[in-house]
C-alpha cells in the first residue's frame, strides 16, 4: 500500500501514548511534501482538557521544525472501527494541511482514507475572517 511507512510510524508512535485516564492510546504520523515523517501520540493531563491528541502533536512537531507542506496524516488506535480525528484536530488539519489525505487505522489494521476537506465541510478559516462583509 502507498503510505506504508507512514502507517508504520503511526502504529509505532501509539506505543508511546500517555493515556492513563482514557486508556485509549493513539499514534499519529504526518508526511511532508519533502518526504519527512513526524510522529506523535496522545498525552493526557490530570487536568483532562489539557490533553493533546496524537495528530495535533505530530503536526505541531513538524510545524515547529519548519515544515509547511503536508501530503498525508495517519491516525492509529486499538479501536474496533478506524480512528477518525476529533473535531478540534480536523480544524487544525484544515488550517495547516488542507490538501492532505487522512489515513484512519483500526486495531485490526484496517485503513480508511479521506481528504481533510471531506472531514470538515463548510470549514471556518482565515478566509472567512478576511472576506467577511464583502
Ligand atoms: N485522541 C487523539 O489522540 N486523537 C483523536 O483525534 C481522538 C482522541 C485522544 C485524546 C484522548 O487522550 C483519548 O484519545 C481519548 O479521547
Amino acid at each position: 500500500m502507498e503510505f506504508n511507512s507512514l502507517v508504520e510510524a503511526a502504529l509505532a508512535a501509539k506505543a508511546k501514548a500517555l493515556a492513563p485516564y482514557s486508556h485509549f492510546s493513539v499514534g499519529a504520523a504526518v508526511l511532508t511534501s519533502s518526504g519527512r515523517i513526524y510522529d506523535g501520540c496522545n498525552i493526557e493531563s490530570s487536568s483532562l482538557g489539557l490533553t493533546i491528541c496524537a495528530e495535533r502533536l505530530a503536526l505541531f512537531k513538524a510545524l515547529a521544525a519548519g515544515e509547511r507542506s503536508f501530503v498525508a496524516v495517519a491516525v492509529a488506535a486499538d479501536s474496533k472501527q478506524v480512528c477518525p480525528p476529533c473535531g478540534a484536530c480536523r480544524q487544525v488539519l484544515w488550517d495547516f494541511a488542507p490538501n492532505a489525505t487522512v489515513l484512519m487505522i483500526s486495531g485490526d489494521g484496517t485503513v480508511k482514507s479521506l481528504p481533510v476537506a471531506e472531514l470538515l465541510p463548510l470549514a471556518f478559516d482565515q478566509g472567512v475572517i478576511n472576506h467577511d462583509g464583502e
